[in-house]
């Protein structure tokens, strides 16, 4: 391993939140008066509006100097860690290199400036886009269409569920079919989302090779079964090698296959979803295509369904049509209608486009190359960290793009548990990792996914950082576990972030639940926001 390069020391503002940096009359921004004649023209404006659309008191918005809010946010970008300044391998999640270039175009004037409710000929360049980019995702995956709609990998796995209804409905079976098969390594979207759509739900535990085998799929499926939703590989880093069989026998008991493929980066360019049979699939743009992770909308999961599916999906898609031109398709037929309005979240399906035109399909098949070594460079050298194993030893199969490692030997030796590193790592300059999804069926985990962006010295600095932690932890337990000691808020009480007593969504919540807090509650959310 190359040299421990970076040490990192948070800046520690204690920076209100920006409301309560309001005072009454501050301006960023203080646009002109209107001109003379635009009043003579149009009269007073507010008094054209419908007495039910105007505001009956000023918005409680924050009052804050141009100066004030730049400081504000860049106080706050010191006291946080972001891909751009440090390694991030958040397992599951996929955190990669999103190209500053591909911001740019999508910031660009032709693309902001235009509104979803404009007249489908002012759109024609959008409109084009969104389905060439459409053809080249249905390339990738063997899919006949693809929606963009949904704003987050969970929407999008939601829209299979909606799908998989659709369909049997269609067919008059619906009232029959009401359960969907997952697997326990799924991501838990592959579970709850069926639920809501209104299915009961059965979870394939593992067998001794960390996957579900053909005779606990067999003994889950019946003429109840609607479909199978599954992640392939799973959170493991496992891929099931029965995939096929399994998605035969959902066919032959009448089911549909959707395929979340949320993190497609070990399998873009080498399977195909379609050719292993499911009839439906959807990507993460903002994980797999570089898109970046967003804060509830700003993703956007690309689903894709074989032909006999198309006339399901959501509202609008995208035609070409006979004018040489394009059209959006808003007739609903039998399908879900929408998920959510409008074609999808365009900038980031513009950003996913970007990178794949960038790469090509040989570079598509380097992204996923390049994330199995990076993956299998980082297991044998994890192997060697003390206190660490990795879950089913008996199962020697490769691993694809991440691992759940577990740290239970060395949370039993020493006490220092999983969440310990993870929150040590900070003060290495490492962003944490993924401990597990539910269920924590991996004692003590530990979630690394490098992904292809990393260098072998970001890895290194990483494993340094893990491996320097381990030792510390049979050396000096305590210190391991009392991190971060660098980072802008140490140890954060987890009790906080899971009390709907103290949590709050909004200002207004917040304001509202503060008034309520104990003086114990107060104590710690004030640690949890900063204290140190
Ligand atoms: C396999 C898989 N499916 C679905 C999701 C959910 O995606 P999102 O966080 O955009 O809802 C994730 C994200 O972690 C994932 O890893």
């Amino acid at each position: 391993m190359s040299g421990q390069r970076s040490a990192f020391r948070a800046a520690r503002w204690n920076e209100p939140l920006i409301t309560e940096l309001s005072e009454s009359g501050a301006r960023g921004v203080v646009p002109p008066a209107v001109d003379a004649g635009i009043v003579a023209a149009v009269g007073d404006v507010a008094a054209k509006l419908p007495a039910g659309a105007r505001r009956a008191s000023v918005p409680d918005l924050p009052e804050v100097t141009q100066h004030r809010v730049l400081r504000h946010f860049l106080r706050l970008s010191q006291m946080t860690m972001g891909f751009d300044v440090t390694t991030d391998m958040m397992g599951t999640c996929t955190m990669k290199y999103s190209p500053k270039v591909h911001d740019h175009i999508a910031r660009g004037a032709r693309l902001a400036d235009l509104h979803p409710l404009q007249a489908e000929e002012s759109l024609q360049g959008l409109l084009e886009l969104m389905h060439r980019f459409n053809r080249i995702m249905c390339e990738i995956s063997g899919m006949d269409e693809f929606t963009f709609q949904p704003a987050s990998g969970a929407q999008g796995i939601y829209t299979n569920a909606c799908l998989i209804r659709a369909y049997h409905e269609s067919r008059g079976e619906l009232g029959q079919r009401d359960e969907i098969i997952t697997t326990s390594f799924s991501h838990p979207a592959d579970a709850a989302t069926p639920a809501v759509a209104g299915f009961k739900v059965i979870t394939l535990m593992p067998g001794d090779m960390g996957f579900a085998g053909i005779d606990t799929l067999k003994a889950a499926i019946s003429e109840r079964t609607a479909g199978l939703m599954l992640t392939n590989p799973e959170d493991t880093g496992q891929y099931n090698p029965h995939i096929r069989e399994f998605v035969d026998l959902v066919h032959e008991a009448g089911g549909l296959c959707a395929y979340d493929q949320a993190n497609g980066n070990p399998l873009l360019g080498v399977v195909r979803a379609a050719d292993t049979g499911f009839d439906m699939c959807q990507f993460n743009l903002h994980k797999t295509f570089s898109a970046p992770h967003g804060a509830l909308g700003m993703g956007c999961a690309a689903v894709g369904v074989k032909e006999h599916l198309r006339k399901f999906l959501p509202r609008p898609i995208v035609t070409d049509n006979d004018k040489g031109g394009y059209s959006l398709d808003y007739d609903p037929g039998d399908g879900i209608d929408r998920i959510r309005a409008f074609i999808g979240n365009v900038h980031a399906v513009l950003k996913a486009y970007s990178w794949v035109m960038s790469l090509g399909a040989e570079g598509l098949r380097a992204v996923a190359e390049t994330a199995v070594l990076n993956n299998n460079y980082m297991i044998s050298k994890m192997r060697n960290v003390p206190g660490v194993t990795i879950p089913w030893p008996a199962n020697n199969y490769p691993k694809l793009e991440q691992v759940r490692y577990s740290f239970e030997k060395m949370s039993e030796e020493t006490g220092v548990t999983s969440h310990d590193v993870i929150d040590r790592m900070v003060d290495f300059g490492v962003q944490h990792c993924m401990p597990s999804h539910v269920p924590m069926l991996v004692p003590e985990p530990f979630t690394v996914e490098p992904g292809e962006s990393l260098t072998i010295e970001e890895m290194d600095h990483m494993l340094n950082a893990i491996k320097s932690i381990a030792e510390e932890a049979y050396e000096n337990a305590e210190k391991a576990q009392g991190g971060p000691y660098n980072a802008a808020t140490t140890k954060i009480d987890n009790d906080v972030p899971e009390d709907p007593d103290c949590w709050a969504f909004t200002y207004r919540g917040y304001q509202r639940k503060k008034e309520m807090w104990t003086s114990d509650q107060r104590r710690k959310i004030e640690h949890h926001q900063g204290g140190y």
